[in-house]
C-alpha cells in the first residue's frame, strides 16, 4: 500500500538534501536546461559542470549552436563520450531554427519530436522550463520506483518499463513539478543508489517494498545474461629441454599482440602431432591435459591443452614471432591470464613434464 504523499515527501527532502546551485538550475531558459539534460545522460554531475560552462560560453543560445560547425560542437564534447548526443544537439538546434522560428517548444509532446530527446528527457525539460506536469523515468528513477513498488524484473524489459511508467504517472503531484522532478533524480543518484542504498536517509522508506522485504539487492533486476556462442581451440604446450614454445598472437583480435601458446583446432593426438610437426618439431609423444573455459565478452572459449613432448626442435621454431622460453620465465612473461595459469600449474609438475623430453 502506497502512502499518499510520496511526491510531497520528495519535494520536502529535495529542498533540504537535494542538489542546488548547479549552473543549469535557477533558470527557466529551456535551451540551457535542454543542453544540461543531454550532457547529464550517462554522465555524472561533477564531470558535466566544466563541459557545460564551456559549451554555454561558446553556444549561449539555439542560434549559435545551430550555426556552429559539427567539428566545433564535437570539440566541446571531447572527453564526455557518447558523441551522438552532441551531433543530435546540433541537428535539433538547426531544426529549431528552421521549423520552430528559433523558439524552444513549450510542451513535452513537441519537445520529444526533436532528435536525441526521449520521453523522459522531454518531460524533464518541460517540467524545469515551463512547469509542465509529466512523469519522468530515467535510469535513477526506474531504480527508485522499482524498489518502492517492489517491481521485480529488469527495467529494460518493455513490460517492466510499462509498469514503471504507470507508477511514475500515478505519483505525479499537482504542484511543485520542477522540484519533484529534480527530487526523483537526486534521490536516485544520492540515496537510492545501486550498490548500497542509504535507506536510513530516504524520505519514503516507510512505504518502500524493497526496504521492507529486504529486496534492495535484487531490485531492480539485472539484464538477462546473454547466451554467448561457444568456440573451442586446442593449445599446444610444446616442451623441450626445460623450455616451452610460445608464439606471438596477431595484433588484432583476442589477446592481440600477446605471447601465447600455439593454437589450433585439432582434436585428437594424431592431429596435434601433425600440427606440431608444422612448427618444425619432432614429437616424442603427446597427451591431452585438462580442458578449461575462458569467457570473452562475445564468446566462451573452451581450451583443450595438449602436452607435446618434443624430441628435437628445428630452426623454424626460432623464427620471429616464436620463441622457446624456460617454463619459469614463461610464467612471469606477459601472457594471457588463463595461459599463465595453465603454465603455472604445469611448472609445478616440472618433473613429469620434462621426464622424457
Ligand atoms: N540526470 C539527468 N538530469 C539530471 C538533473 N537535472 N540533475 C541531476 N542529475 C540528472
Amino acid at each position: 500500500m502506497v502512502t499518499p504523499g510520496f511526491a510531497e515527501r520528495l519535494v520536502e527532502w529535495q529542498q533540504v538534501h537535494g542538489r542546488h546551485g548547479l549552473p543549469w538550475q535557477g533558470t527557466s531558459d529551456a535551451y540551457r536546461i535542454w543542453v544540461s539534460e543531454i550532457m547529464l545522460q550517462q554522465t555524472q554531475v561533477t564531470a558535466v559542470v566544466p563541459y557545460y560552462q564551456r559549451f554555454m560560453r561558446s553556444f549561449p543560445d539555439v542560434g549559435s549552436l545551430a550555426s556552429a560547425s559539427e567539428d566545433h560542437v564535437l570539440q566541446h564534447w571531447s572527453g564526455l563520450g557518447y558523441y551522438a548526443r552532441a551531433r543530435n544537439l546540433r541537428r535539433a538546434a538547426r531544426l529549431l531554427m528552421s521549423e520552430h522560428g528559433g523558439v524552444f517548444p513549450r510542451t513535452a509532446a513537441v519537445i520529444e519530436t526533436l532528435p536525441g530527446i526521449g520521453r523522459s528527457t522531454a518531460a524533464a525539460i518541460a517540467a524545469f522550463a515551463f512547469g509542465e506536469s509529466g512523469a519522468i523515468l530515467d535510469g535513477n528513477v526506474k531504480r527508485v520506483l522499482a524498489r518502492y513498488f517492489g517491481v521485480r524484473g529488469w527495467p529494460g524489459d518493455p513490460r517492466v518499463q510499462a509498469v514503471l511508467w504507470a507508477h511514475a504517472e500515478s505519483l505525479m503531484p499537482g504542484r511543485d513539478v520542477g522540484i519533484y522532478t529534480q527530487a526523483q533524480m537526486d534521490l536516485g543518484s544520492l540515496v537510492c543508489v545501486r550498490g548500497r542504498p542509504r535507506c536510513g536517509e530516504c524520505p519514503v522508506r516507510p512505504d518502500c517494498v524493497a526496504h521492507r522485504e529486504q529486496l534492495t539487492a535484487s531490485i531492480p533486476g539485472r539484464p538477462p545474461k546473454k547466451v554467448l556462442p561457444h568456440r573451442r581451440a586446442a593449445l599446444l604446450v610444446c616442451v623441450h629441454a626445460g623450455t616451452v614454445l610460445l608464439e606471438k598472437r596477431p595484433p588484432t583480435g583476442v589477446w592481440g599482440g600477446l605471447w601465447s601458446l600455439p593454437e589450433t583446432d585439432g582434436n585428437d593426438a594424431e592431429a596435434i602431432k601433425c600440427i606440431a610437426n608444422r612448427y618444425g618439431v619432432s614429437v616424442a609423444d603427446c597427451e591431452p591435459l585438462t580442458s578449461f573455459e575462458h569467457g570473452f565478452t562475445h564468446f566462451t572459449l573452451a581450451l583443450e591443452p595438449w602436452l607435446v613432448r618434443v624430441a628435437a626442435a628445428a630452426p623454424a621454431t626460432h623464427e620471429p614471432g616464436r620463441m622457446w622460453l624456460a617454463l619459469d620465465d614463461a610464467v612471469g612473461a606477459a601472457l594471457p591470464a588463463p595461459i599463465k595459469r595453465l603454465l603455472r600449474s604445469l611448472a609445478r609438475e616440472t618433473g613429469r613434464l620434462f621426464s622424457r623430453a
